[in-house]
């Protein structure tokens, strides 16, 4: 499939989300947030959920945790726009509390068909939620963050999430080694932009 032909698929999957009642986070948020990047990026990134500015405008990680988000990504040598990003669900739970399992099943058809329309090189989860909502619903990211798990030919990285640090600065250097090894995972694998 072209890129274009993905790229409309990526935005048809936009569109269903936008009018999604699937569960009850419809009712309270103000816009649904599917995710954005290029079909033909080399990462793709899923977080947890939208918070506050990402309900506001639409797209993810444009809040405080994605302004750090955008600085790692530049460390690791890659810009925004050239990485796709979304979240494990689309619409922002009340006080950003924690997705909870019913919606996180509801939403999950999205996710798997943006997966499956991207088939990336290399899938990030940022943070437990993801890390356990694509990997194992027991894995620590103590252990898990940073190395590499290959599953039904889909390479995933865990990473410890950005808002981490911005509630614990002592988690800044651990985030860094994480991006560092995905920075070098996209080296080894020739797939630096
Ligand atoms: N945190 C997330 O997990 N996702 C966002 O989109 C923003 C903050």
């Amino acid at each position: 499939m072209d890129n274009s032909a993905r790229q409309s698929l990526l935005d048809d999957i936009a569109a269903q989300v936008r009018d999604c009642s699937n569960c009850r986070l419809c009712e309270g948020r103000n816009l649904a947030v599917s995710g954005e990047g290029p079909a033909d990026a080399p990462v793709m990134f899923i977080g947890e959920a939208p918070g506050a500015a990402e309900d506001r405008q639409g797209r993810p990680f444009v809040g405080p945790a994605g302004q750090l988000l955008n600085q790692l990504l530049l460390g690791a040598g890659l810009r925004r726009p050239e990485v796709f990003i979304t979240n494990i669900v689309k619409c922002r739970p009340p006080q950003n509390r924690e997705p909870r399992p019913e919606e996180i099943t509801a939403c999950r058809e999205y996710l798997d068909g943006q997966i499956a329309i991207l088939q990336p090189p290399l899938i990030c989860l940022l943070g437990r939620p993801a890390t356990q909502t694509l990997l194992d619903p027991t894995l620590a990211m103590g252990r898990a963050h940073g190395r590499l798990f290959e599953r039904e030919g889909l390479s995933f990285m865990p990473i410890y999430h950005p808002a981490a640090a911005l509630h614990n600065p002592n988690m800044r250097a651990p985030l860094e080694q994480d991006f560092a090894a995905l920075a070098t995972f996209l080296q080894d694998r020739k797939l630096t932009p």
